[in-house]
């Protein structure tokens, strides 16, 4: 029997593989991105292998899309077995210099979008026997980071609601996957948006060296199906996480020392 599941970012670096992770027989996929040239090219991929693959084109900076896009999503399938979040847009830029405007547009599109399509898609997710969610934080949602400060919120924020969401919907047997990539390699840091409102526009060293899209969402796959709550995927840099756990003197000695990029 296969499983209908909704993806977001599915044209972007993890949420391509991610997409094709899934694309197995008798599955039914469901992908989101914000570009339409991309999301097709992920899509006739999947098309390939997978039993259905349908599109949806929207922002999830957007409420009035992210609703409109989620009602046909429901007209369609009553019933869904997994969502998976893996939109997101990163940061270059201190603080001090960044507008409250730049804050509301991460905070959109890493939280609240993600509040909303899940607001509206989880009474069909807890039709199914087993749901899912997978969302993406990242380590900087474990711990902030130099020039990242709205990002680093953004994905705190997710670890707030979604590990409230996974106490309120225990008793319906809802698993709620926490993911945190380190550094993998996609073009994340392109796309970063700048303090003044621009894409960062290189590929940072932190990518270009890091895990390969593919590894890291066949290991993103395999900790949603085992329904693991709080998984972390990279290399080296995961260390600060459990210095930050178990070694907090370590971690605010080499915090300050780490590049950004
Ligand atoms: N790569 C890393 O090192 C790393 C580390 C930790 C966590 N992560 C997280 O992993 C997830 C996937 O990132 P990635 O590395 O695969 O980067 P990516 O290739 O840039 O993918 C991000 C995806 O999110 C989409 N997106 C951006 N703004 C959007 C909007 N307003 N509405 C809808 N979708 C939007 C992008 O679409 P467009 O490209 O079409 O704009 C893109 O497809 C993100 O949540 C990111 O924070 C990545």
């Amino acid at each position: 029997m296969g499983l209908t599941i909704v993806i977001t970012g599915a044209g972007g670096g993890i949420g391509h593989a991610l997409s094709l992770e899934y694309a197995l027989p008798h599955n039914h996929l469901i992908l989101c991105d914000f570009h339409q040239q991309k999301l097709d090219a992920t899509a006739e991929l999947c098309r390939n292998t997978a039993e259905t693959v349908e599109t949806f084109t929207f922002s999830m900076e957007n409420p009035a899309e992210i609703v409109k896009s989620a009602d046909q999503m429901l007209e369609k399938h009553k019933s869904l077995d997994r969502i998976i979040f893996v939109n997101g847009i990163s940061q270059r830029g201190k603080a001090i210099n960044t507008s409250i405007a730049i804050y509301r547009k991460i905070m959109e599109i890493i939280f609240f979008g993600i509040f909303l399509l899940t607001k509206k898609l989880l009474p069909a997710l807890l039709q199914t026997q087993h749901p899912k969610i997978g969302v993406t934080s990242s380590i900087s949602g474990r711990f902030g980071f130099h020039q990242r400060s709205a990002y680093a919120a953004s994905k705190f924020a997710l670890h707030g609601f979604f590990e409230s969401l996974r106490l309120e919907h225990h008793k319906d047997g809802l698993s709620v996957s926490i993911i945190c990539p380190g550094r993998i390699n996609t073009p994340i840091s392109l796309s970063a948006i700048t303090e003044n409102g621009q894409k960062h526009g290189q590929m940072d060293p932190g990518q270009s060296n890091g895990m390969p899209a593919a590894k890291c969402a066949q290991k993103m796959r395999k900790a949603v199906e085992k329904g693991k709550k709080d998984v972390l995927i990279g290399k080296k840099e995961l260390l600060m996480v459990y210095f930050k756990k178990y070694l907090p003197f370590i971690f605010n000695k080499f915090a300050n020392k780490i590049n950004p990029r």
